[in-house]
């Protein structure tokens, strides 16, 4: 066997050996079968990132090492065959190449795949190489996606003009609030996928997940959700989602240094993405690098006490915001019209999200504040992104929005004012609430107050 267990964890231990050493191995997968299913067992997130397994150093190293080959060795000519044809896989340490499966990357796909309560998971160079794979993946030319009108700005982007004119793959868009109009959409038999954002960029509408995946499977329609903004905080595959996908880049990451995403959903979805013949993430090679694979694997460890530091932040701040009299938009509000729902979906201790928007009506006010914060009080930083320790701010409709047309961001509801903060968590909660409230007080604008 290639792997020796020791009190619980796994030691990857080393191989290059023929086929035969592997006969009467339990573990043996049926032809086809790459990645084999995760145990089930689920209770929340930290829970199930702390059971997943621990990969050590080929030394010993408490951190594994990194497998930085880009190609691997097969001791006997008959192995090489065997792993083409998918008899001999990732799941059995049998690796052909790192644009198919790498062990480094495949590690942090299991960390993933943990952190979701999925099956499986694998890794991509950009959130937008994870959601650009999944829908082709799940939709042929031709095929036909009900999508959320609040959505991210690329992926609006990807599904109104780019998957049209390159695949004929058409989308509908709905407001995914509203039910009926949702299910209306979803046609049974044409509709490939239903694709929503659990909580939606930058405007923070909450989706119903199990309601809408409910509807969704009675049309035979897959549930594919980008969690970006809520790792930790909700988990869309056990409230019912098909498909989980994500940009790393973000919270994930943490550092705002890596650009990174994943796919993270059932063994045969991960499997087929793989596939030699028809597989994306195989063909279309939006492929995750080892090293990266690595850095991010040492990160995610901690990324239970970050968000919990960042929802905890956004939180205060919201409530201080909307005490001010400002409006501001929230998941933890009770104003918000999403509150209760959210509260019924969302793992416990976590709290309702980093991000908060402000609305300041126009993008002159947006932008005015937005240079106090940064340049008189050092609050925080212009710029796009999310998830960084710093605060970072932006003006949607003129930034991460901007791929929406007028009447489309109107649609949306991104006011041309509206400001999404990514809440940090460096300095002590007061020192950057008073930097906060003194970059207000020089805006000298009572028309921001309610
Ligand atoms: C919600 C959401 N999904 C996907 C993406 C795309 O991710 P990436 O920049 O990693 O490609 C972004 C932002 O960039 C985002 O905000």
């Amino acid at each position: 066997m290639a792997d020796t267990k020791t009190h619980g964890f796994v030691l990857s231990g080393k191989k290059r050996a023929g086929a035969d050493d592997f006969d009467g191995d339990d573990y043996f997968v049926a032809k086809k079968s790459l990645l084999p299913p995760l145990a089930p067992s689920w209770e929340d997130p930290a829970a199930a990132l702390a059971n997943a397994r621990h990969e050590f150093g080929e030394h010993g190293g408490v951190n594994m090492s990194i497998e930085a080959s880009a190609t691997f060795t097969v001791m006997e000519p008959e192995t090489m065959r065997r792993m083409f044809s998918g008899e001999l896989g990732p799941d059995r340490d049998f690796f052909i190449y790192s644009r198919h499966f790498n062990p480094t990357v495949l590690n942090l796909g299991r960390q993933m795949a943990a952190l979701e309560g999925t099956e499986a998971a694998y890794c991509t160079s950009s959130g937008m190489s994870a959601i650009s794979s999944v829908l082709l993946q799940l939709c042929s030319s031709g095929g036909h996606v009900v999508a959320s009108q609040k959505l991210y700005g690329g992926t609006h982007a990807l599904l109104t003009h780019f998957l049209r004119r390159a695949c004929n793959i058409t989308t509908s868009f709905v407001d995914i609030t509203d039910h009926a109009a949702v299910k209306n959409a979803m046609v049974e038999g044409k509709t490939n996928v239903l694709y929503f954002e659990a909580i939606s960029n930058p405007t923070l509408t909450v989706a119903d997940i199990p309601a809408l995946s409910r509807m969704a499977h009675d049309k035979g329609v897959n549930v594919v959700v980008d969690n970006t903004f809520a790792p930790m905080v909700l988990s869309p595959a056990r409230l019912g989602a098909d498909v989980v996908v994500h940009s790393i880049s973000k919270f994930i990451s943490g550092g705002a240094d890596i650009i990174a995403g994943a796919v993270c959903g059932p063994a045969s979805l991960v499997n087929s993405m793989m596939d030699l013949h028809q597989g994306t993430l195989m063909l279309l090679g939006p492929t995750m690098n080892a090293k990266v694979a690595f850095e991010l694997s040492e990160r995610i460890p901690h990324l239970g006490l970050r968000m919990k530091e960042h929802c905890r932040r956004a939180l205060e701040y919201a409530t201080r915001m909307k005490k001010l009299g400002l409006k501001v938009i929230y998941p933890g509000l009770e104003d918000h019209p999403q509150h209760e729902l959210v509260k019924s979906m969302a793992n416990k201790d976590y709290g309702f999200g980093g991000i908060l928007s402000v609305d300041l009506g126009t993008e002159e006010k947006a932008n005015r504040l937005m240079n106090h914060l940064q340049n008189s009080t050092q609050f925080g930083f212009m710029a796009v992104s999310l998830g960084y320790y710093e605060t970072l701010m932006s003006c949607s409709g003129s930034s991460t929005s901007s791929e929406l047309s007028a009447e489309e961001q109107e649609l949306a509801g991104i006011s041309p004012g509206l400001v999404r903060m990514s809440v940090g968590y460096i300095g002590t909660l007061e020192q950057r609430w008073s930097q906060f409230e003194k970059a207000l007080s020089r805006m000298q604008d009572s028309s921001l107050f309610k």
